[in-house]
């Protein structure tokens, strides 16, 4: 009966032998594979970068989402119907923690912003290649967090 190729080796002599015996070296070392992650492999697993800005990319979008009619829409609607309105919310972020919150929301809206232009080019089938993508994944990283870092600086009034 014919071996199924998958289990057959051939060695180096024209043998037909079993992987057990002729792949010791490599059993040695087995590269490691993460299919249908149980809970404890999460731990050990590291995401390619593009995984990360994936992932960050659904996290910022839920927050922005949930920030647009909670903090977002309210507070900047105030600051522009009078002048009134604006000196209060000026005021009120003069707050450190209200600083942080907001820099958390910048921060949120340009990795946001950037990791969308990203998926719109792929989207259009540009930087699909898999260096390409995880160059544009580190440049959407470096871009938004230096663009977060001018507007912190910014908004802790450094300049
Ligand atoms: C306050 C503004 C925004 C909110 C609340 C928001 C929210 C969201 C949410 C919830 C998703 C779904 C994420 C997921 O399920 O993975 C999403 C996806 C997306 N957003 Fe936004 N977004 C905003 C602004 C923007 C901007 C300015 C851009 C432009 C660059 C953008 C580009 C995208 C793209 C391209 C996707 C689809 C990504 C994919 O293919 O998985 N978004 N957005």
């Amino acid at each position: 009966m014919p071996i199924a190729p998958r289990l057959r080796q051939v060695s180096f002599h024209g043998l037909v032998t079993f992987p057990e015996v002729v792949m010791s070296d490599s059993a040695a070392k087995p590269r490691p594979q993460f299919r249908n992650l149980t809970f404890g492999q999460l731990a050990t697993y590291r995401l390619p970068l593009a995984g990360k800005l994936s992932i960050l990319h659904r996290i910022t979008g839920f927050l922005l989402f949930l920030a647009l009619p909670l903090i977002l829409l309210p507070f900047f609607e105030r600051s522009l119907i009078s002048e009134i309105g604006f000196a209060d919310f000026a005021e009120f972020a003069t707050n450190p923690i209200v600083k942080v919150v907001l820099l958390i929301l910048i921060w949120a809206y340009l990795h946001h912003f950037c990791a969308g232009i990203r998926y719109l080019l792929l989207d259009v089938h540009i930087g699909l290649e898999k260096a390409s993508a995880a160059r544009s994944a580190a440049i959407v990283f470096a871009v938004s967090l230096l663009l977060t870092a001018v507007f912190g600086l910014k908004l802790f009034g450094v300049f």
